[in-house]
C-alpha cells in the first residue's frame, strides 16, 4: 500500500466530471485555495482544505507528506493523438516544406509517411523500443501521464503488429499509460500503389482481425484525405473496425475539406482529429454529436496552415481536446507548452478551456474520462505539481515547461 498526502497546496485547478465537457462548460474549472489531496492505492481518497483533510486522516504515520505551498496542482496531461513510435527522421522534408513544397506532394513522391514506413520496417524491435522509451520519458517530464500512440508506419501486417506490440511492451515497462490505435490506413504502401481499394480490403480481411485477436489496439483510425483515402474507403474500414469492437477515430479535414468531420459525427466516432479545413456544416454536425474534436495546433504551426476554428467549435457546443500529434513529418514536437500557447494565443481558447482540453476532454478522446482527467475523489491519482501557484502560468510562462513534479499512479515520479 502506498499513501501520499499533498497539503498546503496554494491552488488546485481542475475540470470536473467523468465525461467530455462541451461548449461553454469547458471553461468551468473548479479552483480551490489551501487544498490538500490524500491518495492511497493509486486513487484520490479525499480532497478539501488542509485542515479538513488532516483532521479526517488523524494519524499521518506511514503517509508520505508533500508540501504544496507555492504550487498549483492540475490533472496529469493526456496527449490523445501521437505517432510516437517510428524509425528514422525526416529533417530534409521539414526544410523542403518551409521552402514551399506541399506535404502531400512529398508523400506522393514516395517520401513523407512512406519514407518513415521504410525506416520503421527496417528498424529492429529493440531499436524502436529504445527510441520510444526515451520519448516517453521526455513526454512524462512535461506532465504527460497518458499518451495515445498510433501504428501506421508499417503498412503491412508484420510491421503494424510490431509497432503495436512494442507500444504494449513500453506500457508494461514504463510508468506511462499508453492507449494504442491501429492506423494501418495511414497511407497506401508501395505494394498497393494505385490499388487503394485493395489495400483497404487487405486491412479489413487480413490485419484488423489479428490486431483484435491479440488485443493490440482499442481504436482504429484512418487518414481521410484527398489523394490518400476517400470518404467511402474510410467509412468502409471504420464500419468493419466497429463491428470488431474498435472505437473509431478519423484524421479528418487536415489539408482539404473532404467531409471527414461529418463522417466522424455520423459514425459516432470517439474523435475527429485535425479539422483545420472542416466545413461549416461538418462543424455543426460535430457540435450536435458526442464526437470529440481533437485539435493539433502544433501541426498547423509547423505546416504554416491556418489553425482549426477552435473558438467557433466551442461556441457552437463542440467538445474540444488538444494533442501534440508528435510525428517525424508534419509535427516533430511533443511540446505541451507549445500546444498550450498556440491554443490560447492563436486559437482564442481561454486558459480554462485549454486545461480542460488537455485533461478531461483529452481523456475522453481515449475513452478514459471515467478514471482520469480530473482531480476528484475516486479518480486515479495522475497529478502535476506546477512550480507556480496559479494554473494561468501554464500559458503566461509562454512555451516553458512549468511541471515540477509528476505524480503517476499515486507515486511521485522518479524516472
Ligand atoms: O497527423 N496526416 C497524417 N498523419 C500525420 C503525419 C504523419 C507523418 O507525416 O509522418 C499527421 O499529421
Ligand atoms: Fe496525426
Amino acid at each position: 500500500m502506498s499513501a501520499l498526502l499533498i497539503q498546503h497546496i496554494t491552488q488546485i485547478a481542475t475540470p470536473l466530471g467523468k465525461r467530455a465537457l462541451h461548449g461553454k462548460d469547458m471553461g468551468k474549472l473548479k479552483v480551490y485555495g489551501d487544498g490538500a489531496i490524500y491518495i492511497r492505492d493509486n486513487v484520490i481518497q479525499d480532497i478539501g482544505t488542509t485542515r479538513e483533510v488532516t483532521a479526517r486522516l488523524g494519524d499521518l504515520t506511514d503517509i508520505t507528506v508533500i508540501n504544496g505551498a507555492g504550487k498549483c496542482v492540475v490533472p496529469g496531461f493526456v496527449d490523445p493523438h501521437t505517432h510516437f513510435l517510428f524509425g528514422g527522421s525526416r529533417p530534409e522534408e521539414f526544410i523542403d516544406r518551409l521552402s514551399g513544397v506541399p506535404y502531400l506532394e512529398l508523400l506522393n513522391r514516395g517520401g513523407g509517411i512512406r519514407s518513415t514506413m521504410q525506416a520503421t520496417r527496417q528498424s529492429t524491435a529493440e531499436a524502436l523500443y529504445q527510441t520510444g522509451y526515451g520519448i516517453l520519458q521526455d513526454m512524462m517530464r512535461t506532465g504527460v501521464t497518458t499518451v495515445e500512440g498510433k501504428s501506421g508506419y508499417g503498412l503491412d501486417l508484420e510491421t503494424e503488429l510490431k509497432q503495436l506490440r512494442i507500444m504494449k511492451r513500453l506500457e508494461a515497462d514504463t510508468p506511462m499509460t499508453i492507449k494504442t490505435t491501429f492506423l494501418g490506413a495511414h497511407a497506401v504502401p508501395p505494394e498497393y500503389d494505385g490499388r487503394s481499394d485493395a489495400y483497404i480490403d487487405y486491412l479489413i480481411q487480413s490485419v484488423l482481425p489479428l490486431v483484435q485477436a491479440e488485443n493490440l489496439a482499442a481504436f482504429c483510425d484512418v487518414f481521410c484525405e484527398a489523394g490518400v483515402f476517400t470518404l467511402n474507403q474510410s467509412e468502409k474500414l471504420l464500419e468493419a473496425a466497429a463491428s470488431l469492437g474498435f472505437k473509431c477515430k478519423i484524421h479528418a479535414d487536415e489539408i482539404h475539406s473532404t467531409g471527414g468531420g461529418g463522417l466522424a459525427a455520423r459514425l459516432n466516432a470517439i474523435s475527429a482529429e485535425h479539422l483545420l479545413a472542416v466545413s461549416a456544416d461538418d462543424l455543426q454536425a460535430l457540435a450536435a454529436s458526442k464526437t470529440i474534436a481533437v485539435l493539433l495546433p502544433a501541426t498547423a504551426f509547423c505546416m504554416r496552415k491556418p489553425f482549426a476554428p477552435a473558438r467557433k467549435m466551442i461556441d457552437s457546443g463542440c467538445a474540444v481536446a488538444l494533442a501534440s500529434d508528435f510525428n517525424p513529418g508534419s509535427c516533430f514536437t511533443h511540446s505541451i507548452a507549445l500546444v498550450l500557447a498556440l491554443a490560447v494565443i492563436s486559437m482564442q481558447m481561454s486558459v480554462e478551456e485549454v486545461l480542460t482540453a488537455l485533461t478531461l476532454n483529452a481523456a475522453a478522446a481515449v475513452d478514459c474520462a471515467d478514471t482520469i482527467g480530473s482531480v476528484e475523489i475516486g479518480k486515479k491519482a495522475d497529478l502535476l505539481l506546477l512550480k507556480y501557484p496559479d494554473y494561468r502560468f501554464l500559458v503566461y510562462h509562454t512555451g516553458m515547461n512549468i511541471v515540477e513534479q509528476v505524480i503517476k499512479d499515486g507515486r511521485l515520479l522518479n524516472w
